[in-house]
């Protein structure tokens, strides 16, 4: 008893220091807890119990690495944890219930979970917040607290600036997404669709982009005679594969029509299969018109534009993060953002047409040339005036 009286006696004395020492405890309590956080909070702490490899149940991890979000450093938790800090606390105690269910639930039991996610696991708000300003201002403004300190990408999504800065589109109002004409507000108002009906193959799941078009045109045969485009009207969807062949759509770059379009070929010309449900030509369709060494032109063209493309996906990171870097010095980049977003708007025309060079090689040649121009421009610049 006289020890704890003596300690009140010399803490009374030397208030100011045992203060001091109190917030530092506090504050290295709160950084450990912190570092806890973020360590849980990463792909590889939810591999530990989400190891498989490929798709579906179990291989979450791997197919989020693989897939375009995972690229982009869109992570799990911005996903799977509403914006916000008690968006994220609540994900995080999601995650207690995860470590408590590993431990009392057999294997069968976890599989039959994870093989029927829940419908409004991620909710389209989820989905709306990045990639629309109508979904991100409305969140934002019911939500006030978005974060105390950064703990991941999603509290800091700002629309516009964040899907531009991406060279995404808002899917709410532009008709012109991932190389598609395609209204996304008339189908979600018109047949209540939720994003996870098209987009089934998003992150965790495989999927063709035969079976996304067939659940298109099936819908659009039943609906003959509405303004739905049927099969046949290839290019009344397909706009980025119809500009490509028409040598049009990239800013700032000047293009003529593909070899063959030129020439009066058009696409079922090609694309022989359509009436049997098979949509993908391979290099064995050249020889329809050609001869037999046609079909290695078309395996040289393709591998060639293929390289060119991971190359400036590379590059694309770094100037990516060179252009943060600077706005974190406060350096007026307003300009160089500009030209990094006309560049990753032509970067994606042609990824998105998807045939890496084969509809129009120059063109292709020609705009993959002007980003790499456009990047490289960014890159020296934001160099030299430093
Ligand atoms: C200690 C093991 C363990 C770790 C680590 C773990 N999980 Fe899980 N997870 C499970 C188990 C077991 C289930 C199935 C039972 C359940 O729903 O909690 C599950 C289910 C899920 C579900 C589906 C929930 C539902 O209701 O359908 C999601 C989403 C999920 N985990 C995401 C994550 C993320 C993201 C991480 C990393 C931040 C992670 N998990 C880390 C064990 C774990
Ligand atoms: C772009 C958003 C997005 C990201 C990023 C994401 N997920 Fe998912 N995840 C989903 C959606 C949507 C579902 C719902 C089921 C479906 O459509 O596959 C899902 C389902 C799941 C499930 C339920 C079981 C299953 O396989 O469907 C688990 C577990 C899971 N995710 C874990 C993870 C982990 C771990 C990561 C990070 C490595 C991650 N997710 C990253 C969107 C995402
Ligand atoms: C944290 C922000 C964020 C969230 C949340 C998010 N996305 Fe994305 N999404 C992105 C970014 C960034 C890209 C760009 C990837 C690239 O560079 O091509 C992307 C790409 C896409 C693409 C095109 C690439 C592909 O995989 O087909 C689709 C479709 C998509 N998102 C749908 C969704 C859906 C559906 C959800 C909700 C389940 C969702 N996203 C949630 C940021 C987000
Ligand atoms: C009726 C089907 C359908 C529904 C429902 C749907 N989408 Fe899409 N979405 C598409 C199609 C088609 C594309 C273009 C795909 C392509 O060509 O790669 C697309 C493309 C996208 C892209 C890529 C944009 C780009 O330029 O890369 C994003 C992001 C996206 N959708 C988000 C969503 C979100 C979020 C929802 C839910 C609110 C949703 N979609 C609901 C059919 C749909
Ligand atoms: C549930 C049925 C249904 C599905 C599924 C569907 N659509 Fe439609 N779509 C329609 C109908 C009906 C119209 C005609 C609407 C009108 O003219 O008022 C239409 C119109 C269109 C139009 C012409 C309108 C415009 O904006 O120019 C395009 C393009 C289109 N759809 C693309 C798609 C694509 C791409 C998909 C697949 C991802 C798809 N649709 C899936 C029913 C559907
Ligand atoms: C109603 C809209 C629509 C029409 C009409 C349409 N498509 Fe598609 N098509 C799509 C969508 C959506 C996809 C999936 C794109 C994606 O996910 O990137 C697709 C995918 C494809 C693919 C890729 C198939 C694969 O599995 O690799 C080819 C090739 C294709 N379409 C060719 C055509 C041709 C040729 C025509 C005309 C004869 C045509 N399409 C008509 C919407 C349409
Ligand atoms: C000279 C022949 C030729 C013509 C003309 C042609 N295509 Fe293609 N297209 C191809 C070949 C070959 C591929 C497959 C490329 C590959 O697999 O790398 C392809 C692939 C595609 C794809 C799949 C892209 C993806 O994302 O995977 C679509 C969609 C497509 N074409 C649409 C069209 C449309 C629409 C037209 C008419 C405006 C057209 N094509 C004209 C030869 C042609
Ligand atoms: C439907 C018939 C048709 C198909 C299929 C077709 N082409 Fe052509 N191609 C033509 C026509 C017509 C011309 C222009 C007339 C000419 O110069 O012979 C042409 C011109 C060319 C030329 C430039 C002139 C030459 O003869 O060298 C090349 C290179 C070429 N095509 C490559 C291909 C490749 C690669 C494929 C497969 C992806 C392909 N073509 C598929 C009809 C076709």
């Amino acid at each position: 008893m006289a020890s704890l009286k003596n300690l009140f006696a010399w803490c009374k004395r030397h208030y100011l220091l045992v203060t001091f020492l109190g917030v530092l405890f506090i504050a290295a309590f709160g950084f450990v807890n912190i570092q806890i956080l973020h360590m849980t909070s990463e792909p590889e702490f939810c591999h530990m119990c989400h190891p498989a490899q490929g798709f579906g149940p179990l291989a979450e991890v791997d197919s989020w690495e693989h897939s375009a979000h995972g690229e982009a450093g869109v992570s799990c938790l911005d996903c799977h944890g509403r914006p916000g800090v008690v968006g994220y606390i609540k994900a995080k105690l999601g995650g207690l219930k995860d470590t408590y269910m590993q431990l009392t639930i057999s294997k069968e039991e976890k599989l039959e979970i994870l093989e029927n996610p829940k419908k409004d696991l991620v909710p389209d708000l989820q989905c709306l917040f990045c990639h629309s300003d109508k979904g991100n201002q409305d969140y934002r403004k019911r939500v006030k607290l978005m974060k105390i300190v950064r703990m991941r990408l999603l509290d800091d999504v700002k629309n516009p600036e964040f899907r531009k800065h991406k060279g995404l589109p808002d899917i709410l109002t532009d008709t012109f997404v991932g190389g598609t004409h395609f209204d996304h507000s008339m189908h979600l108002e018109a047949f209540d669709f939720k994003c996870r009906d098209c987009h089934f193959g998003l992150v965790h799941n495989p999927s063709t982009k035969t079976d996304r078009m067939n659940m298109c045109v099936t819908c659009h045969k039943e609906n003959e005679g509405s303004g739905a485009p049927l099969v046949t009207e290839c290019q009344r969807c397909h706009e980025a594969q119809f500009d490509m062949n028409k040598g049009v759509g990239a800013k700032d770059v000047a293009g003529e029509p593909g070899l063959m379009w030129g020439n009066g070929v058009v696409c079922q010309d090609c694309h022989t299969g359509v009436s049997k449900g098979i949509y993908r030509p391979t290099s064995e369709t050249c020889s329809n018109c050609h001869d037999d060494s046609y079909g290695e032109i078309f395996n040289e063209w393709s591998s060639e534009t293929k390289a060119e493309i991971a190359d400036l996906r590379e590059m694309r990171i770094n100037v990516e993060d060179a252009l943060k870097e600077a706005d974190k010095k406060k350096r007026d980049t307003k300009a160089y953002w500009t030209l990094y977003e006309k560049a990753l708007y032509n970067f994606r025309l042609v990824r998105n047409d998807g045939t890496n060079g084969v509809h129009n090689r120059d063109y292709a040649q020609a705009i993959l040339a002007s980003v790499k121009k456009d990047f490289q421009t960014v890159l020296n610049d934001l160099d030299q005036t430093w």
